[in-house]
């Protein structure tokens, strides 16, 4: 086993290792764990992220211990936290500011891994869990958002639990089954709250570890998307390694301070966040027979939103002939081989002619869902023959900076109300973030690579 040597024998240590593997452990995965040495500051937001989510465990724990999962008491409950509880405004700011900074860590972190191409061979279980928690952190966000029972936790739930209705056959039967009611109701609370606090952190705090085993197992990629294991000195320990303990432990300490300082100014001056990270209608108790004139989700959802409402029944007719001329290109001049030749110009005309044929609002939700899991077969879709993006052609990066430009607009657009321009605008979005992966194996290996160095580019400091 790793590290076995040089373990203690003798002490309190020693009767804890002998029965249980810390000191091996400590080693394999901190102290021997040898880490790139070129990380720069994008290589601190998985820590980050594991400092949230101990955070929103933590501050969950004790709202808890105040909230009342019952229609006709979690709004007051919410209110008795933030007045009279000792302390329970600071618990709850912490844990609403959490739920936000969650997302902008965990946004960055994936951003960091679309850079880097750390996505790629071998890292794409690594990769996958990541994928599968980013969906269990949207469902924890989704549920944990209901429980104050204000008009907006009531009302986005409404109209998310909706969407399902929008699926052929099992909709309408699957969203009553979801909601446990015929409207979202006491029963919904109650299944949200215990899905909350209990179910998904389990599955959250499974998929972390998973993603760290499968991380230390293969070992961690870097800025210039080199392979540090492939030059080893005669110990076999990396020549462009650093132990994690304690190189990398101060440089997360030093990225914890900091983003602490961001995390308190929020929470003690801005904790609304202008109604971004706590919609000002969220101050209302939930009132079924009330609509709000808008209704939107909160930031973290809004580019996703915007693709879900840009599939109107008028623009199934672009997509269906954008299928269709995809269709005729690939019989035309593709590089597709065997039955793919032929099978991947058919699946395109039957998606042509079902886009027509099912309900708009029902693509909407595929789109909103194909948005996410597509995701899922990133490490498939890049060809490119370099890792890292300071590898990438001038205009790779180019097109990097215009899919980041556009999730951002995207988000806007899912924070305003509806309009005819804006609508256009999220049509054009949703084709761009789709287009950027979908077309990723034909534009991913063009263009002209630079030379990637045999050995990490860092320069002390
Ligand atoms: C609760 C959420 C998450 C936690 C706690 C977490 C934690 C970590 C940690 C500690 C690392 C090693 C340090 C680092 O490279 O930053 C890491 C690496 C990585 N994570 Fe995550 N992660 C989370 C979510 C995600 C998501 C949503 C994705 C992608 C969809 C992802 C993809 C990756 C990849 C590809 C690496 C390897 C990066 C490299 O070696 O260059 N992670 N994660």
């Amino acid at each position: 086993m790793a590290g076995e040597k040089n373990i203690e024998t003798t002490g309190l240590l020693g009767w804890i290792d002998a029965r249980f593997p810390l000191t091996s452990t400590w080693k394999a995965h901190v102290s021997e764990y040898y880490a790139p040495k070129n990380f720069n500051f994008w290589y601190i937001f998985g820590s980050l992220a594991m400092l949230v989510l101990v955070i929103q465990i933590v501050t969950g724990i004790f709202l808890v211990m105040h909230y009342k999962p019952d229609a006709a008491k979690a709004f007051e409950s919410v209110e008795y936290i933030m007045r009279e509880v000792p302390g329970g405004w600071l618990i709850r700011y912490m844990h609403s500011t959490g739920a936000s900074m969650f997302f902008i860590v965990v946004y960055l972190h994936m951003l960091r891994g679309l850079f880097y191409g750390s996505y790629r061979k071998p890292r794409e279980l690594v990769w996958i869990f990541g994928v599968a928690i980013f969906l269990c952190l949207m469902a924890e966000a989704f549920f944990g958002y209901l429980l104050p029972w204000g008009q907006m936790s009531y009302w986005g739930a409404q109209v998310i639990v909706n969407l399902f209705a929008a699926i052929p056959l099992i909709g309408p039967d699957l969203a009553i089954w979801i909601r446990g009611d015929y409207v979202v109701s006491d029963a919904t609370l109650n299944r949200f709250f215990a899905l909350h606090v209990i179910a998904i952190p389990l599955v959250l705090i499974g998929l972390v570890v998973a993603h760290i085993v499968a991380l230390h197992e293969v070992g961690s990629n870097n800025p210039d998307g080199i392979e540090i294991k492939a030059k080893k000195d005669k110990n076999g320990v990396p020549l462009d390694g650093v132990p994690f303990h304690p190189y990398y432990t101060v440089h997360d300490i030093f990225g914890v301070a900091m983003f602490l300082i961001v995390f308190a100014a929020i929470v003690f001056f801005a904790p609304e966040m202008g109604g971004y990270f706590l919609e000002y209608n969220n101050f209302i108790p939930a009132d079924p027979l009330k609509t709000p004139a808008h209704i939107a989700p909160v930031w973290y959802f809004t580019p996703f939103y915007s693709m879900l409402r840009a599939i109107t029944d008028d623009y199934t007719w672009v997509l269906a002939g954008l299928s269709v001329l995809g269709a005729i290109g690939l019989l035309l001049r593709s590089n597709l081989r065997g039955v793919w030749r032929i099978a991947v110009p058919v699946v395109l005309v039957v998606l042509a002619v079902l886009l027509r044929v099912l309900d708009a609002k029902f693509w909407g939700v595929v789109a909103m869902g194909g948005a996410v899991v597509l995701l899922f077969f990133l490490p498939w879709l890049d060809h490119c023959p370099v890792r890292s993006i300071r590898y990438r052609p001038g205009w790779h990066k180019v097109l990097y900076g215009i899919f980041i430009i556009n999730f951002l607009i995207l988000g806007y657009l899912g924070t305003q109300p509806p309009s005819p321009v804006f609508n256009i605008m999220a049509q054009a979005g949703t084709l761009i973030y789709l287009g950027f992966f979908l077309l990723m194996p034909y534009w991913s290996c063009r263009g002209t690579f630079k030379p990637v160095p045999e050995r990490v580019t860092y320069k002390p400091h």
